[in-house]
């Protein structure tokens, strides 16, 4: 593969950490996003990749990202809405407000950072977003209505996204994980070999990536295969 030039969110740990350093291993440059110093410094340092402390609830830390990355990398090949996290309560006990803070990272935010960068990759007439769901967003479960909705709702949008970017030669892709072993949902330190790895989910977005550009993934549903499980 040719290379690409990457803007991560989120890649100060978990799935994203682990695609900046798959990325920066296979020669490719990269600009990723965190909110905490300290983790986002230990990324850069370690992979070589450019860190920034931004925030993808906020407009102003959106547009900097951009301008970072152009600033550092001359144009954005790659865009990786990865940032999320998931808020879970089930109806009758939900906290709405909470609902809606949720949203403002996993779909408004994402949203407003794509927003800024469409521009660059039409220009470019060439590009790649790619969009990290979950099988939240295909199935859903208990206390799961505000997470699966913002991912849904991912899905969604990325389904209008590929009817308005393939005639620019931008690919839109979404990515639907299940159980990866993160410190998400402040459940760390999982070591199961029958589930998911942070760096599953990277080698598979770089897979992607790296498909020749006539051939679109326009959706992913991920799950380990041993044993299998449809959760
Ligand atoms: N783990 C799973 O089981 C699973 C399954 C399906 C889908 N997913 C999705 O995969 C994505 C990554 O999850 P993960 O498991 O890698 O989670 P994680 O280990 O908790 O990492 C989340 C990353 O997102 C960043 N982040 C969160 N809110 C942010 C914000 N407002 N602005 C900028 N960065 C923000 C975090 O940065 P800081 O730590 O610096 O704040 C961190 O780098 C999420 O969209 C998640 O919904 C996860």
């Amino acid at each position: 593969m040719a290379t690409r030039r990457l803007l991560v969110t989120g890649g100060s740990q978990g799935i994203g950490e682990a695609l900046v350093e798959q990325a920066r291993a296979t020669g490719h440059e990269v600009t990723f996003t965190g909110r905490d110093p300290a983790r986002v410094d230990a990324v850069a340092e370690r992979t070589g990749a450019h860190g920034l402390v931004a925030d993808i609830t906020r407009a102003d830390d959106n547009a900097r990202a951009v301008d970072h990355a152009l600033a550092r990398m001359g144009s954005i090949d790659v865009l990786v809405n990865n940032a999320g996290y998931a808020y879970r309560a089930e109806i009758g006990a939900l906290d709405v407000a909470a609902m809606r803070e949720m949203f403002e990272t996993n779909v408004f935010g994402l949203v407003d950072l794509t927003n800024r960068v469409v521009p660059h990759m039409k220009s470019q007439a060439l590009g790649d977003i790619v969009n990290i769901a979950s099988t939240s967003g295909m199935k859903g479960a208990a206390t799961a209505t505000p997470y699966a909705a913002s991912k849904w709702a991912l899905r969604g949008i990325t389904q209008c996204w590929q009817a308005e970017l393939r005639p620019h030669n931008i690919r839109v892709t979404c990515i639907c994980p299940s159980e990866v072993q993160t410190n998400f949902g402040g459940r760390g330190g999982r070591n199961n070999p029958n589930k998911l790895y942070a760096a599953d989910i990277a080698a598979t977005i770089m897979a992607g990536i790296g498909l020749p550009q006539r051939v679109l993934w326009t959706e992913v549903a991920i799950f380990a295969t041993n044993p299998w499980k449809e959760d």
